[in-house]
Order: C-alpha cells, then sequence, then structure tokens
C-alpha cells in the first residue's frame, strides 16, 4: 500500500532544493558496479532530473520513469521529455514488461508500507547480473518529523490527522538484508546523515513543506492549513536554530541499498 498522496506534490517547491536532494540521488549511483545497462527503471522518478544522470552514466539505456503523480510526471516530460518513457503508476502494482538490468529508486520507496512484500518483489523484476539500487530517507524518528507528528496529534486538527499519520516506513538495515539476501548474491546497506546547510528562515519548515508535511496539510480546511503550519514552524525553529553565521544545519538522515543478482557483467 502507498502512502503518497500523488495531488500533493508540487514539482516547483520540490525542486527549489534541486542540489541537495540529487546528491544522495549521485551517492546511489556511484556506488552501482553496472558497466552497461540496457533496461532501467527509476521508480519514483518524480520531475525526472535523476532520469538525465542515469542517461548520461548508461548512454544508450531504455529509460522508464515511473511516478503516480501527475504533476511530477508533467514536469518531468516538459524538462527531460525524450530521455526516458514517463509511466503514472503507482510502485506498490507496477511490474516491468520485462526483467531489467537496474531497478533504481531515490527518495520515493519511503511512501510505501509493507517493505519486505515491495523489496522482494522489486528484486524479482531484477535480470541475472542486474541491480537493485535504492535511497530512502530514514528522517521518521528524527525532529524535523517526529516534531510535525506532534503538533498533528494536538490542536484543532487533531481529529483530521491522526489517521494520516504513519508508522516508521523504513525498518531497520538488517531486515533489508535478510530480505534481499536470499534472492541476491551480494547486498550492500549503508546510512548517511548530510548535514544539510539551510538558508533564510524557517528552512527545515521549508524543505518538509513539499514532501511529508504536504499530504497532512492537504487534508485540512484551508482555514487551518495556516495556523498547522505556524505551530510546527514554531516546534522546528527551536529544534534546529540558527547557528553562528545566521544558517541552520538540518542532519537529514539516509538508507542506501544496492542489491546485485548474480555476477556482474560488464
Ligand atoms: C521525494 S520525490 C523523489 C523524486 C526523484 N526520485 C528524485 O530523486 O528527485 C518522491 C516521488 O515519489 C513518488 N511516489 C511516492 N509514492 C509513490 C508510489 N506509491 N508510486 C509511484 N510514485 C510514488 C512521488 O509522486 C514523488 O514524485
Amino acid at each position: 500500500m502507498s502512502q503518497n498522496n500523488p495531488d500533493s506534490w508540487d514539482p516547483v517547491r520540490y525542486l527549489k532544493y534541486a542540489g541537495q536532494r540529487v546528491r544522495p540521488a549521485l551517492d546511489l549511483l556511484a556506488r552501482i558496479p553496472l558497466e552497461n545497462a540496457h533496461t532501467i527503471t527509476d521508480l519514483g522518478c518524480g520531475p525526472g532530473n535523476v532520469v538525465e544522470h542515469l542517461s548520461v552514466r548508461f548512454p544508450g539505456a531504455r529509460i522508464t520513469g515511473v511516478d503516480n503523480s501527475a504533476e511530477m510526471l508533467n514536469q518531468a516530460k516538459s524538462n527531460h521529455g525524450d530521455t526516458a518513457d514517463w509511466v503514472q503508476a503507482d510502485v506498490a502494482g507496477w511490474s516491468p514488461k520485462e526483467p531489467q538490468d537496474m531497478i533504481y529508486s531515490n527518495a520515493a520507496l519511503h511512501w510505501l508500507d509493507h517493505h519486505e512484500g515491495v523489496f522482494s518483489r522489486l528484486a524479482g523484476f531484477v535480470k541475472p547480473g542486474g541491480v537493485l539500487a535504492v535511497q530512502m530517507p530514514n528522517q521518521f524518528a528524527e525532529p524535523s518529523h517526529a516534531l510535525m507528528r506532534q503538533v498533528a496529534e494536538h490542536g484543532p486538527w487533531a481529529e483530521t490527522l491522526k489517521p494520516l499519520l504513519r508508522e516508521a516506513p523504513v525498518a531497520e538495515p538488517g531486515r533489508y538484508y535478510d530480505w534481499l539476501a536470499p534472492l541476491c548474491d551480494s547486498v550492500d546497506i549503508w546510512q548517511t546523515a548530510y548535514m544539510q546547510v539551510m538558508e533564510g528562515d524557517d528552512p527545515v519548515l521549508d524543505w518538509i513543506s513539499s514532501t511529508a508535511l504536504a499530504p497532512l496539510r492537504d487534508a485540512l480546511a484551508p482555514d487551518q492549513r495556516g495556523p498547522f503550519r505556524d505551530a510546527v514552524g514554531a516546534e522546528l525553529r527551536r529544534a534546529y536554530p540558527k547557528r553562528v553565521d545566521g544558517k541552520t544545519l538540518f542532519a537529514f538522515r539516509r538508507l542506501f541499498i544496492v542489491a546485485i543478482k548474480g555476477t556482474v557483467k560488464g
């Protein structure tokens, strides 16, 4: 099951932090040992900016970008139209027409629940000699997301928002190893916290406004949206004070998985 609200994605707001958002995508790409790939799918491709990097690393590959947000896909088509085939589908029920040399996903699969089933299924779509490569934010327990949930659970919006609050979507790293090791020949997992240097006032609120906060905000009546956002902002300002130079450090944890099936061919 997916917890993504496809209508809550705004590509322009999302791309405001394009540099910081693409960095883990490139770090993931750097650890993929394939020299050639003919078929690649980018799951949760969003506005298509990572597809562009995939096409540079694997020239000639047939790339498919899958996303269930029409807004995101429209942006992908208008900015990177010829780079990939674009498919509107929910990853939870998606399957490729043929097994892929690489299934790649940056910052998308944490929107899905029941990861054991999701990851086993995706590994099944990878060809022998191919790779499943995934990066997911692992920010659920960190102040940015924990405080947002805390504010959602209290106040006049609680009744509307409580049913939308999720269990932690990303499991302990070892669980992914246990799920993938029987299906793949090598499983490389690592975690990193990026100490993101953010400018301006309320940068953490601004960052989550285009991702985790969006489905909650959109579920509220228009007159509750501002007060809810302000209440979250006040908590975040306390948790992420400005540093000596007026900038804000926003620690952001991400989990990476590169699972290889069989022996990788060059
Ligand atoms: C944070 S954006 C990442 C976009 C892109 N991969 C990148 O690295 O910039 C997450 C994307 O995943 C998509 N998404 C989330 N859940 C999805 C699902 N169940 N099926 C398809 N796409 C999904 C969203 O629509 C959104 O475009």
